[in-house]
């Protein structure tokens, strides 16, 4: 297996283009990452007519299913192929973080046991949180869901920087330029309604929003329902309207088409992109202050966060005439700042890096969302799964499924529910701790055992087809204490990534407790979505036990405690802010220049000051086309 490992490694290092000499390797612009952020900027610098090195640490899955099918979304974060696992804290003090069932602690190299009583020796790890490293970043794995930011996001920083650029009538526009390549659409209605459990559930949550059609009109009801698209440009209040929505994803015909095939198609016509894959950046490069390109280990799998891990790579570098700009996520932009002179002197310093920007703000302010759950069991499965092994689960060697999906690429109501990522609809909810209009709640369905992510998570959520999970998103959340910092100066090993959840980190105001009561709030809505399925016994679903939280977990202190052990994130951001000119922790100025050097920006999830919006993928895409207008016309 070893030997396997690395012959393939070798192979691939023979196959990659001669970067020795390093002149041999000369562009206008390096983009690093090929994520939300990096990607799409990198095609537009291309299709200006710029000569545009873009390079992805992990290689082009575009032929493995787990990043096409909608459905095999659980699947992928688990794909060694794609895998980056960070293992990070939600409290510092590990007694109290081993209260999570979801604690990892590693065995043996790459070997884990979840939750309590490890075996003796073992390593206490943290919470696992899934990234991908592969072209086009985590839109090649993440959940497809595709909500647009409210304004507020965008006016807030424009307030901050003074920079009207930023308000939200003139981001608009960079939202019809995502539109340009960015197909979006819903789960087509006919494959729900096909599975009349899971319709009666859906349903369920209708009626909490007070839309639940009378049961008699139970299906037609639900058609009507499914067509209200949360992301309605034409209402003026559409960030304060709640309801029952449709759930957007970025798909086209039942098949997950993202990022990474704009990137494809923008090398295919012609533009002078060049994409370079397993290619770890491991330092930005300077003359004085000034960025002039990049230092890499070509390889694959090199850094620390692959199970595949373990070889060392070929140096090699890359020069930029005019710009460098790293789109690394909200984990490796910090560390890759770091790593380069930017960030904390006297965190440098104890790793013996020279200093050339002292900003203390790199690595502060991460943020994420909250999300929590209810877990209900039925005796029976689900009929829309039947047949679906997940690429072979069950050890039968078929997968029905999945021979639909392929046997039908034209007809999207025939592909099954291999053409859906198993949401279909959601609550967008004000909560009632909320501190503006804005909703800050969404609260999704369907027919998985999902309670947030581990090692095999993905396997765990879609093993058994008589779950089904109420899930919730806390938008707006207000915790700005988060940390990314360095566990050494080896740029392959993974940093160090404090959360400081609740009490433990922003508490002004009731900040903590606020969000703690939303999302309390949202498991007492997802329960109540539970009770109102029993409405519509007309369906013929059975009835379920609520496996998590429990029955036993009903008071407020009892939901809280439940809250505060289990929660878990997924939209990490905030790591390197844009800010003011005044203010001493602003890591980029509005233009997404990295403060006191030249010809290095930042792009991507890492550059917004708070968490924007509910869905973050869509955000960093407006941003990334605004980068794009900044750097070539501004
Ligand atoms: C399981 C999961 C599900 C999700 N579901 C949704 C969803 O449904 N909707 C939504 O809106 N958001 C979702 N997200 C979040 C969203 O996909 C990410 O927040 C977003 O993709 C982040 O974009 P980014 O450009 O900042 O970073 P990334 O997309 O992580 O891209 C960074 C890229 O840089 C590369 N890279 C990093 N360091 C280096 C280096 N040193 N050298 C070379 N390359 C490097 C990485 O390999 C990666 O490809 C999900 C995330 C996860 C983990
Ligand atoms: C998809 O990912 C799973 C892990 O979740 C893995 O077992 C499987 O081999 C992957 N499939 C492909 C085609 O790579
Ligand atoms: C949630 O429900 C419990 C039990 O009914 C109740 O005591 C509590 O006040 C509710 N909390 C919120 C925030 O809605």
């Amino acid at each position: 297996m070893k030997v396997a490992l690395f012959v393939a490694w070798f192979a691939t290092v023979l196959a990659a283009p001669p970067s020795q000499g390093s002149t041999a390797l000369q562009y206008e612009y390096i983009v690093v990452g090929s994520g939300a952020g990096g990607g799409p900027l990198a095609c537009r610098l291309a299709q200006a007519g710029h000569k545009t090195l873009l390079i992805e640490a992990g290689d082009d899955e575009s032929k493995n299913l787990n990043t096409t099918v909608p459905a095999f979304q659980a699947l992928v974060a688990d794909d060694p192929n794609i895998a980056w696992h960070f293992f990070v804290n939600h409290y510092q003090d590990q007694t109290r973080a081993q209260r999570d069932p979801k604690y990892v602690y590693e065995t043996a190299p790459y070997q884990y046991h979840v939750g309590a009583n490890p075996p003796a020796g073992a390593k206490p790890l943290g919470i696992e949180y899934p990234r991908a490293n592969t072209l086009g970043g985590c839109v090649t794995h993440n959940a497809l869901i595709w909500v647009t930011p409210h304004a507020s996001d965008w006016n807030n920083i424009a307030s901050i920087t003074g920079d009207n650029t930023w308000s939200a009538d003139n981001m608009n526009q960079y939202l019809d330029k995502v539109y340009e390549w960015q197909p979006i659409g819903p789960t087509d209605p006919t494959i729900l309604v096909s599975d009349l459990m899971f319709t009666q559930h859906v349903l369920g949550g209708a009626a909490v929003m007070g839309v639940g059609p009378t049961p008699v009109n139970a299906l037609t009801g639900m058609l009507q329902i499914l067509a209200e698209d949360p992301n309605n440009r034409i209402n003026p209040n559409r960030d304060s309207t709640e309801g029952y929505f449709q759930v957007p994803l970025t798909q086209q015909g039942g098949q997950r088409t993202n990022i990474r095939d704009h990137i494809l198609n923008t090398v295919a016509e012609g533009y002078p992109l060049t994409i370079r894959t397993n290619c770890h950046v491991t330092k930005i490069d300077f003359n004085g202050k000034t960025a002039t390109g990049v230092s890499f280990l070509d390889g694959k799998h090199l850094y620390r966060a692959s199970p595949k891990s373990g070889g060392t790579g070929t140096p090699g570098s890359a020069t930029a005439s005019k710009e460098v700009i790293i789109s690394g996520g909200a984990y490796n932009t910090p560390q890759l700042l770091k790593l380069s002179g930017i960030g904390p002197a006297a965190e440098l310093k104890n790793f013996g890096i020279k200093v050339i920007s002292d900003l203390p703000g790199v690595g502060t302010n991460l943020q994420d969302r909250y999300e929590t759950f209810v877990n209900v069991e039925h005796p029976n499965n689900f009929p829309i799964l039947n047949g679906c092994t997940f690429q072979n689960f069950d050890g039968t060697g078929s997968d029905a499924c999945l021979t639909q999906w392929q046997n039908n690429p034209n007809i999207l109501a025939q592909r099954g529910a291999y053409a859906t990522n198993g949401v279909a609809s959601m609550m967008g909810v004000r909560s009632k701790y909320a501190d503006t209009r804005d909703l800050d709640l969404f609260i999704f369905s369907g027919p998985v055992d999902f309670t947030g992510y581990f090692p095999g998570w993905g396997k765990a959520t879609v093993q058994n087809h008589n779950f089904f999970s109420w899930y919730s998103l806390k938008a707006h959340t207000r915790n700005r204490a988060g940390t990314v910092q360095l566990k050494s100066a080896d740029p392959l090993d993974t940093p160090v990534i404090n959360f400081n959840y609740f009490d433990t980190g922003t508490t002004t105001n009731g900040a903590d407790q606020k969000d703690l009561n939303s999302l309390v709030q949202a498991i007492n809505m997802s329960r109540q979505a539970l009770k109102a399925y029993n409405d519509y016994f007309i369906l013929g679903g059975t009835s379920f036990v609520e496996t998590k939280p429990g029955p036993s977990v009903q008071s407020q202190a009892e939901l809280e405690q439940f809250v505060k052990d289990t929660t878990w994130g997924h939209h990490a951001s905030c790591s390197c802010p844009i800010g003011a000119d005044n203010d001493p922790n602003a890591v980029l100025d509005s233009k997404f220049r990295v403060r006191g050097v030249k010809n290095l920006r930042v792009v991507d999830a890492s550059a917004f000051p708070v968490i924007p919006g509910v869905f973050i993928q869509s955000p960093i895409v407006m941003l990334s086309e605004k980068a794009a207008n900044t750097i070539l016309n501004g």
